[in-house]
């Protein structure tokens, strides 16, 4: 059995510190034997640079994911290109980097696949991520994945919840990025794959999807346009642990995670 942590997306430094200082210490409490994080927000609440890459990395974080914000700093591209942070996998073909990633679990040697997708539906125009994630699953499943986890960073909720029925019995885990706000959804479908809409997010819990609720009033006020200011206002950590069978691949159990430092 695989124990898998995944963590939503990390807002801004108050985020990104809470999970650089505690993501050893929750591993050990979780048992978690991979953990995938999306970083899309990870610097100044919107994108993701070099140094934040690399302290995730070294805090334990084995893969990061990320989403429609992935192409702020331009300086990352080259990282991105190497594969140490994955862009959603269905941009076009000339889009630096990709969207899949096949990592090795220490303890039992087994190839897990991981797989990060964007939404269509209220998003910046994509191809489609149904017909990019039958083609992806193929290819990990063709390299030996006995394990894939897909992160679908999206914004409609039925968009997420239709991969979800979509991809059953072919990926262990589907789990949605983008929202920022955990929901209460986990289960096993009945194929074997567990679910959730979306994840949360690591980052302040009294705020506006991890940013300054005033920003977000005035701009609901007055019509224009506000540049948001990241909060560290009462820091989480939120994702899901969930148990996956090393043979099968299927999900065995799926739990919600939201973690307090405060
Ligand atoms: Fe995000
Ligand atoms: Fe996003």
């Amino acid at each position: 059995m695989v124990k898998i942590l995944m963590l939503g997306d990390i807002v801004g430094r108050p985020g990104r510190n809470a999970v650089t200082t505690h993501l050893p210490s929750i591993k050990a409490r979780l048992g978690a034997d991979i953990i995938i994080a999306n970083g899309e927000n990870a610097s100044g609440g919107m994108g993701i640079k070099k140094d934040a890459i690399n302290a995730l990395k070294k805090a334990g974080v084995d893969c990061i994911t990320s989403g429609n914000h992935i192409w702020r700093y331009k300086e990352i591209i080259p990282q991105i290109e190497r594969g140490e942070v994955l862009r959603p996998h269905n941009y076009s073909g000339k889009t630096p980097g990709s969207g899949i990633a096949l990592i090795k679990e220490k303890k039992s040697g087994i190839k897990i696949g991981v797989l990060n997708l964007q939404g269509r539906i209220f998003m910046e125009p994509t191809d489609n991520p149904l017909h990019s994630a039958t083609a992806a699953i193929a290819e990990l499943k063709a390299e030996g994945a006995k394990i894939i986890v897909v992160d679908f960073h999206a914004e409609a909720t039925a968009e997420k919840e239709a991969m979800g029925w979509f991809l059953q019995g072919e990926v262990s885990l589907v789990v949605g990025t983008h929202t920022h706000v955990q929901t209460a959804d986990e289960k096993i479908l009945p194929k074997g794959t567990g679910y959730i809409t979306d994840l949360g997010r690591c980052g302040a819990f009294y705020s506006v999807l991890g940013f300054r609720p005033q920003e977000s009033i005035n701009g609901l006020l007055t019509g224009m346009k506000y540049s948001y200011k990241v909060s560290s206002d009462t820091v989480h950590i939120e994702g899901i642990i969930a148990d996956i069978d090393n043979e099968s691949g299927r999900c065995l159990s799926i739990k919600r995670v939201r973690i307090s430092h405060e």
